[in-house]
C-alpha cells in the first residue's frame, strides 16, 4: 500500500518524543504523503511549529488558531477528508480525553470530527503506560476502532527502564499501511441489506411506523462496499443519502419490503435484514382522509414476517436478522434466531438509552444457530457494521467446516 497522494493529519502532543515526530513527519512526505501537522500547545514547547512547517510544507494547526475562524473550520473539514489521523506521540493525557471525547483544543476537536482510521502512537515515561486509567483509556480506544500501537520497551527519557518508548518510524509507517489497505473480504460477495422503518398507511395523510433511523443497515451497506461486497440496499423512508456504488431500492411499506426483498434474493449470498419492520399494518386504510374528532377505533392486522420467509426459502444464502428487546435480550433473542430459522441474530437492548433506535452507537450481541454468542462492547455504529460482516464471514466459514466434518 502506497502512501503516495494520502492525505493525512499528523498530531504530535507533548511528550520529549515529540522531536522523534519530526523524523516521522519527514519519513511521511518522502513517501509522497500530503501531511497536515496538528500541534497541542505542549508539543509546541518541545519542538516549534516552523520545524514541522518546513518539513511539511504547510501550516501548522495550533491552539493560536482563532476556533471560529473560517480557516479553522475548513481545518476541521480537512480531518473530515483526510486518509487517515496520526497521533504521534500520544501522551497519557492525550489517550484520555480521546476515550472521553473531551475536545478542548485543536487536535482534540480534530479527533471528533476525523472519519477516517486512526492511529495511536503512545510515548510515556515512568511506567504510565501500565497505569490501570491508561490501560482502560486504550481498551476504550480499542473498542472504539481506533488503531493503539504498543510502546517499545527501552531506555526513557527520565532515566528509568521500561515501556513507553515512541516506536521507530518504519514500525508507524507499517501500521499506517495497514490501516490504510483496504480490506475486500468480501469481494465476490452480493449483500441483500434491508434498512430503516417501513410506513403503514392508515388513511392519505397519516401511517404508522417506528423510531429507526436506518443508521445501522446503511452502515452495513458503506462497510460491505468498502469490504468489495456488491449490495442491494432496500430501504424505508430515512433521512440518509444510500451509499454510492450500491443499488438502492426505496420501498415505503412492509408489503413492499416484502416484495422487493423476495425479488432480489436469489442472487444474494448474504441477507441482512436491520429494517424495524412494522408488526401491524391498517386492516382497511382510507382512501379519503379520516375526518372528525370522535373515538376511532383502528382494526390492525399483522404484515408479513419477511425475515422468517426469506430464512424458510433455504436459497443457500447466510441469514442475518435482527431483535429489538428491551428485557430479557439473550433469551428472547435466541428464541427468536430459532423461531425464525436464521443463521445469525444481533440483539441489541432498546431500553438502554444513547443505544439503537435512532442512535449513532450501538452494544449489541450476535448469538449464531450453532449455539455461540458473542457480546460487542458499545460502540460507533460503523465499527458495529464492520464487526458484523466479520463476525459473519467467521460464523459461515466455521459452519462450513463442521458440515464438511459431519
Ligand atoms: N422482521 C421482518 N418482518 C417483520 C417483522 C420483523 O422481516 N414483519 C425482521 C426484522 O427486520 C428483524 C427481525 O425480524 O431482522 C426481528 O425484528 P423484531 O421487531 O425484533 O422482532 P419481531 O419478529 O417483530 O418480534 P417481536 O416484535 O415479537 O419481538
Amino acid at each position: 500500500m502506497s502512501l503516495a497522494g494520502r492525505e493525512l493529519i499528523l498530531g504530535v502532543t507533548g511528550s520529549i518524543a515529540a522531536y522523534k515526530a519530526v523524523y516521522l513527519l519527514r519519513e511521511l512526505t518522502q513517501l509522497g504523503a500530503g501531511v497536515t501537522v496538528c500541534l497541542t500547545e505542549h508539543a509546541g514547547e518541545f519542538v516549534g511549529p516552523l520545524t514541522f512547517r518546513t518539513l511539511s510544507g504547510r501550516p501548522v494547526l495550533t491552539d493560536l488558531f482563532d476556533p471560529q475562524s473560517a480557516d479553522a473550520v475548513e481545518h476541521v473539514a480537512l480531518a473530515e477528508r483526510a486518509h487517515a489521523v496520526l497521533v504521534a506521540p500520544a501522551t497519557a493525557n492525550l489517550l484520555a480525553k480521546a476515550a472521553h471525547g473531551i475536545a478542548d483544543d485543536f487536535l482534540t476537536t480534530l479527533l471528533l470530527a476525523a472519519r477516517s482510521p486512526v492511529l495511536m502512537v503512545p510515548a510515556m515515561d515512568g511506567g504510565m503506560w501500565e497505569h490501570p486509567a491508561v490501560v482502560a483509556n486504550v481498551a476504550t480506544l480499542r473498542a472504539r476502532g481506533v488503531t493503539v500501537l504498543e510502546p517499545d520497551a527501552g531506555a526513557l527519557a527520565s532515566g528509568l527502564s521500561g515501556k513507553g518508548r515512541f516506536p521507530e518510524p518504519d514500525a508507524i509507517v507499517e501500521a499506517l499501511r495497514r490501516l490504510l489497505a483496504p480490506v475486500r473480504d468480501f469481494a465476490g460477495e452480493r449483500l441483500l441489506i434491508t434498512a430503516g422503518p417501513t410506513r403503514e398507511p392508515i388513511d392519505p395523510v397519516r401511517y404508522i411506523s417506528n423510531r429507526s433511523s436506518g443508521k445501522m443497515g446503511y452502515g452495513l451497506a458503506a462497510a460491505a462496499l468498502r469490504r468489495g461486497a456488491q449490495v442491494t440496499l432496500i430501504a424505508g423512508p430515512t433521512q440518509i443519502t444510500p451509499p454510492p456504488g450500491a443499488v438502492f431500492v426505496p420501498v415505503q411499506t412492509a408489503e413492499e419490503m416484502r416484495e422487493a426483498v423476495l425479488q432480489h434474493l436469489s442472487s444474494a449470498t448474504v441477507v441482512i435484514k436491520a429494517a424495524a419492520v412494522a408488526d401491524y399494518r391498517a386492516k382497511h386504510p382510507s382512501a379519503a382522509k379520516i375526518k372528525g374528532k370522535r373515538d376511532l377505533t383502528l382494526e390492525l392486522t399483522p404484515n408479513p414476517d419477511i425475515l422468517a420467509e426469506v430464512a424458510g426459502r433455504r436459497t443457500g444464502a447466510f441469514v442475518v436478522g435482527f431483535a429489538a428487546e428491551t428485557h430479557d435480550v439473550a433469551a428472547n433473542a435466541r428464541a427468536k434466531l430459532e423461531a425464525k430459522g436464521i443463521d445469525l441474530l444481533v440483539a441489541n437492548d432498546v431500553s438502554q438509552r444513547g443505544i439503537g433506535f435512532d442512535a449513532d452507537e450501538n452494544e449489541v450481541l450476535l448469538l449464531d444457530r450453532w449455539g455461540g454468542t458473542r457480546a460487542l462492547p458499545r460502540m460507533p455504529k460503523s465499527a458495529v457494521a464492520d464487526a458484523i460482516l466479520s463476525h459473519t464471514l467467521a460464523v459461515r466459514a466455521a459452519a462450513a467446516t463442521r458440515k464438511a466434518v459431519r
